[in-house]
This record gives structure tokens, C-alpha cells and sequence, in this order.
């Protein structure tokens, strides 16, 4: 099977986790995108959905799907998203699609996330994929020497060949050679830092269950 068969495949999966006449918390990326496609035929059994992203919005949108303002809800029963890492405790690394700072709100917002990957995301350590670290602008600098501090180096993430803007007007880096052994202290170190506004290290918001494409089928874990 190839990577987006594997996508679809835990796209599709994640369905049974919606619960009828709930909002739905909605990730953003390639695997969600086939989860979104796949919430189309359920529609008219949800309200609609609470989204990470711009992106994520307007696919639903299109799709006929009601996107709410998160401070229009309360808590939601059920977040679905994708990952860049996860390992079997259920942390992981998010943020390759520039989207963590909104996607880490709305799994706060969620009772349960249910992380949606195929097998090529499951790792023992967490922090081969560069790390995405959600910036405002002027602390770059500093924020790059405390992670230089740690054996990290910072990156600042560009698109077409000017610094990526997020969803919120900020900046990202992207910080490689770090191993994050335990995610849950890493995550609450750099959170502390001035200027960082999200770390994409996922632990305090893990996921309590993992559908995992594999060439054997959705494996299941919790
Ligand atoms: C978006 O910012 C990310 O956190 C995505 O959830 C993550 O990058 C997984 O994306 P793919 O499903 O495209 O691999």
C-alpha cells in the first residue's frame, strides 16, 4: 500500500471515534485532509466541526461542513489530527504544517485526541523530525542560542524565500538534532521561554489512541 493508501485507510478509521450529534475537533494535514473527506458521508449526523486551521476550514467548508469558533463551544468529546512522530506513550511531535499553536488549543479543548498516522510516524525517540517551535519574531535570536544550548539547531522556516508567516502572523523554527527523551519536561521547559508561543512537542495534549496505518491493515493503539 503506498503512504496515501495508509492515510486514507486511518482517514476513514477515525469515523468511529466521531460521536453523532457532536462537534467534532478537526487536525490539519494530509492524513486529516482524508479524514475530512471521509466526514463528508457523516455530515448530517454532526453540528459540524471546531478547526485547527485555514486550511482545514476551507476543506470542510467546501465539503458542506459547518466550522464553529472555538469560544462558540464548550469542550468537545474528541479531537482528530495527525502527527509527525508519536511514540507509544502517545507523545508526539506536531507542526510540519506550520498549524501546532491551533491544533494544541483545540486538543486542550478535547476530551480525547485520537491521533490518525501511518507507520512511518512511530518512533521510540521522539525528535528526529525537526522540531516546529511557533515564534514571535524579535526572540528568534535568543530562542535559536537557548536550543544551540541544548545540541539543537534552530532553523527559521521560509516560503518562498521570505520567513513563513503562520495562521497567527508569527514565525516557526525548526530545530534538529534534539532527542526528547521526556517529552513532558521538555514541553514545560520551553514553554517558558519568552517569545515561544507553542513548542510542537505534544505531551501535556498526548493522544490517548493512535490509529496506525499499516501494509497489515489499522492498528490500534492505546
Ligand atoms: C500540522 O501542523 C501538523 O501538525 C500535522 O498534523 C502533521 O504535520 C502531520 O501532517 P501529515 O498528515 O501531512 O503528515
Amino acid at each position: 500500500m503506498t503512504q496515501d493508501e495508509l492515510k486514507a485507510l486511518v482517514g476513514q478509521a477515525a469515523l468511529q471515534y466521531v460521536v453523532p450529534g457532536e462537534i467534532v475537533g478537526v487536525g490539519t494535514g494530509s492524513t486529516v485532509n482524508k479524514f475530512i473527506d471521509a466526514l463528508a458521508a457523516m455530515k448530517d449526523k454532526i453540528p459540524g466541526a471546531v478547526s485547527s486551521s485555514n486550511a482545514s476550514t476551507e476543506r470542510l467548508r467546501a465539503l458542506g461542513i459547518q466550522v464553529f469558533d472555538a469560544n462558540e463551544v464548550g469542550e468537545l468529546s474528541v479531537y482528530i489530527d495527525g502527527a509527525d512522530e508519536i511514540d507509544r506513550r502517545g507523545y508526539m511531535v506536531k507542526g510540519g504544517g506550520a498549524a501546532l499553536t491551533r491544533e494544541k488549543i483545540v486538543a486542550a479543548q478535547s476530551k480525547r485526541f485520537v491521533c490518525i498516522a501511518d507507520e512511518s510516524k512511530l518512533v521510540d525517540t521522539l525528535g528526529k523530525f525537526p522540531l516546529p517551535v511557533e515564534v514571535i519574531p524579535m526572540a528568534t535570536k535568543r530562542i535559536t542560542a537557548l536550543f544551540a544550548a541544548k545540541g539543537g539547531t534552530a532553523k527559521l522556516r521560509m516560503k518562498d524565500n521570505a520567513p513563513l508567516v503562520t495562521d497567527n502572523g508569527q514565525h516557526i523554527l525548526d530545530v534538529t538534532g534534539l532527542a526528547i527523551g521526556d517529552p513532558l519536561a521538555f514541553e514545560s521547559e520551553v514553554n517558558q521561554w519568552p517569545g515561544v508561543v507553542t513548542v510542537g512537542v505534544f505531551a501535556h495534549q498526548k493522544a490517548a489512541v493512535c490509529l496506525l496505518g499499516t501494509a497489515a491493515g489499522v492498528k490500534t493503539l492505546e
